[in-house]
């Protein structure tokens, strides 16, 4: 069974991570989409709450399954019998990045290699934190989440409490 790992804070999951998911499902039998902390960034939210908003947008894919980790994305992977690290690129900005962790990961686990995706061409501007910016003000938020997560993203991070 080929499995592969989607891991990213997810804070909130965007219309591009949406996009990476279905498409990263279509390559394998099993995607798990793993919300983990990058140490370099702080967050607000529980994981508990991204992994709700993620699963609402997953649950018509049924391949995909989310989970939450504290530690290595390697290690992850391995207790999950997966093989592959799914990553979506946006742009050459992120190639260096990626390419570091893929380095990596893979010194520390060379069964384990990394796949990456390009993001589609109307997703590449996306990023987690502008949404919560745009969010935080009540700004409109349609074109950049999924639907059926747009009252949850306010919930979360307007800090206007809707009044503007
Ligand atoms: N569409 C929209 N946005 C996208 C995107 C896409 N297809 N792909 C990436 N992004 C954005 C995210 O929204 C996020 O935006 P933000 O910085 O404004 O929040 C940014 O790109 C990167 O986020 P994400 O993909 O979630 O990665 P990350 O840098 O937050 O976390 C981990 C990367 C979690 C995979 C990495 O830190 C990790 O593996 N941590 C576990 C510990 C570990 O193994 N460390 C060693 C790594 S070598």
């Amino acid at each position: 069974m080929k499995i592969f790992v989607y891991p990213g804070s997810f804070d909130p999951i965007t219309n591009g991570h949406l996009d990476i998911i279905e498409r990263g499902a279509s390559l394998c039998d099993k995607l798990i989409v793993a919300v983990l902390q990058n140490s370099a960034k702080k967050s607000s939210t529980t994981k508990d709450q991204r992994v709700d908003m993620i699963q609402k947008c997953v649950n018509h894919i049924p391949n995909v399954e989310v989970k939450t980790f504290d530690g290595l994305t390697v290690d992850f992977a391995k207790q999950n019998g997966a093989t592959t690290i799914l990553r979506g690129l946006r742009a050459v900005t992120d190639f260096e990045y990626e390419l570091q962790m893929a380095f990596l990961n893979r010194q520390m686990n060379e069964q384990i290699d990394t796949c990456f995706l390009m993001a589609s061409q109307r997703y590449s501007f996306l990023s987690s934190s502008l949404i919560r910016d745009i969010a935080s003000y009540h700004g409109k938020i349609d074109d950049f989440v999924p639907k059926c997560i747009i009252e949850d993203v306010y919930r979360i991070y307007d800090k206007t409490g809707g009044n503007i």
